[in-house]
């Protein structure tokens, strides 16, 4: 790693901000520096890019136009806000923390990142954006684009998969950042993170900041940042049910605990606990759902495969493929066993469904599409 001098540290400052002047993008929270804007909107950009985020950020302060508002918001409403952003423990932890600012604070914001990381889901990221974009502090925020930027110009070889990496980032850069304008500088980073040193992006020939770029100087900006590859997330495989009858869709209420809890979805079937052989044939584990279905539900399903790829989709740590079926069943069937209720498919706009479930019901569509569509 190559360390700064006083002067060169200034001279870097200068550079990034006169670029940042002139190129910054023009981005609905930054209009001004309300704490309350500042923070949504780095709450919704933790997992999710710059052009997804635009119209649910805009939305968003339409319907919570103020801290107080978000605090008092109905929970599907605030879902509803925050449909298809995914991670949507993210938008609880938004609530948890209005309430707290609204009723233990009486509305004061704290101002430090210490303070700010006693709020529901501010981690040290976050409060370092918070603190420094909406109070002027004079302190890091380390994501991706931190890391990235940093690690090139000054060749920092430490791993940034290991958690206690952050703080050596957080030290050189709050020796770096200028007092005078540390949000903008903040900032900067991001949107030269973004544009000319993204992860895939090495020709920094034309980059504002590449004299200042050792690992560029040298030829080796391409072993910057250093990352140990993270585990594989665990791969499931699932059958998903499609039950209709002419009262809607069957719908299964997810268990209060663990990934996507408290959803509602089409019941879900893990390959695993059919069998535990892993050759068995697709038309026998279809038959052993069916007996499932009968001996734990009372429900009598003739399922068949719908004519569609499976749907995959990735969370952090799982990795999902689900096989679709389908059963039309009985008007009358008695539904009372099963932990779940009937949905008509014209209420399913009221409905705050995951990303998950809102693929399998576009396959669905698009198998359906040619035959008349059915719970309707
Ligand atoms: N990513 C995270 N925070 C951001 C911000 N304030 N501007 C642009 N990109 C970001």
């Amino acid at each position: 790693m190559i360390k700064w001098s006083h002067e060169r540290s200034q001279a870097f400052q200068e550079t990034l901000l006169d670029w940042y002047d002139q190129n910054k993008r023009d981005l609905p929270w930054r209009r001004d520096h309300n704490p309350y804007h500042v923070w949504v909107s780095e709450i919704m950009l933790q997992q999710t890019q710059v052009q997804t985020v635009i119209p649910y950020y805009l939305r968003f302060m339409d319907q919570f136009p103020t801290v107080e508002d978000l605090a008092t918001a109905t929970e599907d409403k605030l879902m509803k806000a925050w449909e298809g952003l995914g991670y949507y423990s993210r938008a609880r932890n938004l609530q948890k923390a209005a309430r707290q600012i609204v009723f233990d604070y009486q509305g004061r914001w704290p101002t430090t990142t210490e303070a700010l990381q006693e709020l529901s889901g501010i981690g040290p990221y976050t409060a370092g954006a918070i603190a420094s974009i909406a109070f002027g502090q004079p302190v890091a925020a380390v994501d991706g684009n931190a890391f990235r930027v940093f690690s090139r110009l000054l060749e920092i070889d430490d791993d940034i998969a290991k958690p206690q990496t952050r703080k050596v980032f957080e030290r050189i850069i709050n020796l770096i950042i200028p007092k005078a304008r540390p949000g903008d500088f903040n900032q900067a980073i991001m949107d030269l993170g973004a544009s000319y040193m993204t992860a895939t992006n090495y020709d920094t020939s034309q980059s504002p900041v590449k004299d200042f770029n050792q690992s560029y100087q040298d030829g080796i900006e391409d072993h910057y940042p250093v990352k140990t590859k993270k585990k594989r997330p665990i791969a499931h495989d699932y059958f998903g049910l499609i039950i209709h009858s002419k009262q809607g869709y069957l719908f299964e209420k997810r268990p209060s605990h663990g990934i996507l809890a408290n959803f509602w979805m089409f019941p879900l079937f893990d390959r695993e606990n059919l069998t535990d052989e892993k050759a068995t044939p697709e038309s026998m584990l279809v038959g052993k759902i069916e007996a499932r279905l009968q001996s734990e539900y009372q429900l009598s399903a003739d399922l068949h495969a719908v004519d569609v790829p499976t749907v995959t989709h990735t969370f952090t740590h799982q990795k999902w493929k689900i096989k679709l079926l389908e059963a039309q069943v009985a008007d009358n069937i008695d539904v009372s066993y099963f932990p779940g209720k009937w949905i008509h498919s014209s209420k399913f706009d009221q409905m705050t469904f995951s990303k998950v479930q809102s693929k399998l019901w576009l396959a669905y569509q698009k198998a359906s599409k040619s035959t008349q569509s059915v719970g309707d």
